[in-house]
């Protein structure tokens, strides 16, 4: 079942459980193509391949209702990176989206018009959240991250992790590139996938700059 968390403006966050009966696992399979099943057959774990599939299956189903086409005509293309988008080929070029998932719930976020990076974690607990949260967070999140009481320090980890992260998506970038950008430079909603599950979604804040993605 598809269920949306957030919509505004344009902008809309659809939430899914990626552990599937079989024939519903199979259903998602039909609709992926050569490439896609490649990359399942190499996924290890069988639960891992079977979220593969339903995640990309019900990707798919999005999209290819948002273009009125059937999930297997949806034809996508890959950024430098790896980053996903609607191939030119498509109807309706200006529809984005961004895809994430963590443990069993995946999210599709879609934009008409504009990027758009999502990330989703569960919230468990970050031995290390203090040295990634010095490593990674820029001198105004830190600020905020640092002044955070312990009750409220775990969550504020990952609202600002996931904001990194979908930012970091939105641009097409990996997390293991150094990404310079500025926080003025983009509008962040956050949302709750399900709970014990933070997200954040994020679109270019055309008030501030432009900014330049894929
Ligand atoms: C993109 C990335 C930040 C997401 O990581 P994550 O939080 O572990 O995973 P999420 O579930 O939130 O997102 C995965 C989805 O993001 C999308 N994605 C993959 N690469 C992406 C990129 N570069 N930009 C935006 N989206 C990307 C895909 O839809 C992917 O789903 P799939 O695995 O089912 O195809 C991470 O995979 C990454 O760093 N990729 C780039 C690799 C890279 O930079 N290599 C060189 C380093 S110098």
């Amino acid at each position: 079942m598809i269920v949306p968390v957030l919509e505004n403006d344009g902008l809309e966050v659809l939430a899914f459980a990626l552990d599937a009966e079989l024939d519903i696992i199979g259903v998602m399979d039909v609709g992926l193509n050569e490439d896609e099943r490649r990359r399942a057959e190499r996924v290890r774990l069988e639960r891992d391949r079977r979220r593969f599939v339903v995640g990309r299956g019900q990707l798919r189903r999005i999209l290819a209702s948002k273009l009125g086409i059937s999930p297997s005509d949806v034809e996508l293309d890959y950024g430098p990176l790896g980053k996903p988008y609607l191939s030119h080929r498509m109807p309706a070029r200006d529809l984005h989206f961004s895809f994430s998932r963590s443990g069993d719930v995946a999210v599709v976020a879609l934009s008409t018009g504009q990027e758009v990076g999502v990330d989703i974690e569960a919230v468990l607990p970050v031995p290390e959240a203090d040295e990634i949260a010095a490593l990674c967070f820029s001198a105004s999140e830190g600020g905020s991250y640092a002044t955070l009481g312990a009750e409220d320090r775990l969550e504020g980890f990952f609202r600002r992790w996931t904001e990194l992260e979908a930012v970091s998506k939105a641009l097409g970038c990996g997390l293991g590139q150094s990404m310079f950008w500025n926080e003025r430079d983009w509008v962040v909603r956050r949302f709750i996938p399900r709970s014990g599950y933070i997200g954040s979604v994020v679109i270019p804040n055309w008030h501030s700059r432009d900014v330049t993605t894929h």
